[in-house]
């Protein structure tokens, strides 16, 4: 049975491969590469010179990684309403975009476009800035209404196999405080690398070969180069080798197979009683990034498809800044999700056996009202 989910192979075909192209129209932007969102995130900041005690508004729905840049800055980190629908709740921003905001963020989740009010907040000011994550949709292609970020940025890795990489677009007419930063090579960026590739390249030996060494062999470099990125020093350039695959990686081919397998299990879990998938269509455009539902009994759901070798990520557990009792639609949705991957190592065969693991799946609670 083989596995579904988890870090990503190494693109070996990349390395060779004739698709030239890149990710997304950024006719008439500027552009900086970065090695992570993280990365990225300290890169805005120190290009925008925010001093320590900015006030920086955030999603209330968002991890832990986005948080942390803010925090190492010193900034005063407030966050805004997300509904349970992964929408800004227009009212609560409004409400706290003040005269001090000076950076609002917001994010497009799951691939998906995420509608946000732009610019023309009263209370914002001038110098104020909208930064637009795009991490999880720069696959996708949205109405050019449905971007209002000054300034764009999207971490490559979660939606592509590459060892490192981000980018970062800005107008230099939107943004006129905007001083890009000198990102810096270090030897911990090159050590996350380095042990993100050869945990990437372990891995695909293993999957051709499953008994030829443990899997914790890979396992282990994939977590060294996790602890490294945490710690060097932020913010360091995308690393070449990165550059190399992204330039010829089959994008097309990746967006079809992801919109094709979220075709698949959105209509094979029609009507589940289980969960409920949080996005019930696919709009034109959309790459997404995984499936995301909501199970009631996420644990025992996590259990069972573990149990069985696939392994969904939950996207998130958030951050203990964000205030349960302030943001409750936000914790709903927290404690309930997890993403059921589609991506595209994986076909029509996959989505129909993880869907029939999720319709095999019955909680706790639903034999206890079935009186069972
Ligand atoms: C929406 C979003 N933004 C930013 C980040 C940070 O990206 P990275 O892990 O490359 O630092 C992540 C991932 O953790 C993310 O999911």
């Amino acid at each position: 049975m083989r596995e579904i989910g988890s870090d990503f192979e190494f693109p070996f075909g990349a390395l060779f491969g004739s698709h030239l192209r890149s990710t997304r129209a950024e006719a008439g932007l500027e552009t900086a590469y970065l090695a992570s969102g993280r990365d990225a995130l300290h890169w805005i900041i120190l290009s925008l010179g925010l001093q320590r005690g900015s006030r920086v508004l955030l999603p209330s729905y968002l991890c832990e990684e986005v948080v942390a840049p803010f925090l190492a800055h010193g900034m005063d980190v407030d966050f805004y309403r997300v509904t349970r629908d992964l929408q800004v709740d227009r009212a609560d921003l409004g409400r706290r975009l003040i005269s001090e905001t000076r950076l609002v963020l917001y994010i497009h989740y799951f691939g998906f476009p995420t509608e946000f009010p732009g610019k023309p907040v009263a209370s914002m000011a001038p110098s104020a800035v909208v930064i637009e994550d795009s991490s999880h949709s720069f696959l996708s292609r949205f109405d050019a209404a449905q971007g209002h970020g000054d300034i764009w940025f999207a971490s490559y890795r979660k939606l592509l196999p590459l060892p490192d990489g981000a980018v970062v677009c800005w107008s230099g007419k939107s943004v006129q405080t905007f001083h890009p930063f000198r990102a810096h090579n270090s030897l911990g960026h090159v050590a996350a690398v380095g042990y993100r590739s050869v945990g990437a390249m372990l891995k695909s030996l293993w999957l051709l070969r499953p008994g030829l060494f443990p899997k914790r062999v890979f396992r282990q470099f994939f977590f060294w180069s996790r602890r490294r990125l945490e710690h060097y020093s932020k913010p360091a350039p995308m690393s070449m080798v990165s550059k190399r695959l992204l330039k010829h990686m089959d994008i097309e081919g990746m967006v079809s197979a992801r919109r094709r397998n979220f075709s698949h299990l959105l209509s094979a879990l029609d009507g589940s009683e289980e969960v409920r998938p949080l996005y019930s269509s696919l709009p034109e455009g959309v790459c997404p990034l995984g499936f995301p539902l909501l199970a009631e009994d996420r644990p025992r759901l996590l259990q069972h498809l573990i149990e069985s070798k696939v392994y969904p990520p939950v996207h998130w557990e958030l951050p203990g800044l964000v205030p349960r009792s302030e943001f409750p639609d936000s914790w709903h949705v927290s404690d309930r999700i997890l993403t059921l991957p589609v991506d595209q190592r994986y076909d029509e065969e996959d989505m129909a056996r993880i869907a029939g693991l999720v319709r095999s799946f019955r909680s706790q609670k639903v034999l206890w009202a079935a009186g069972r």
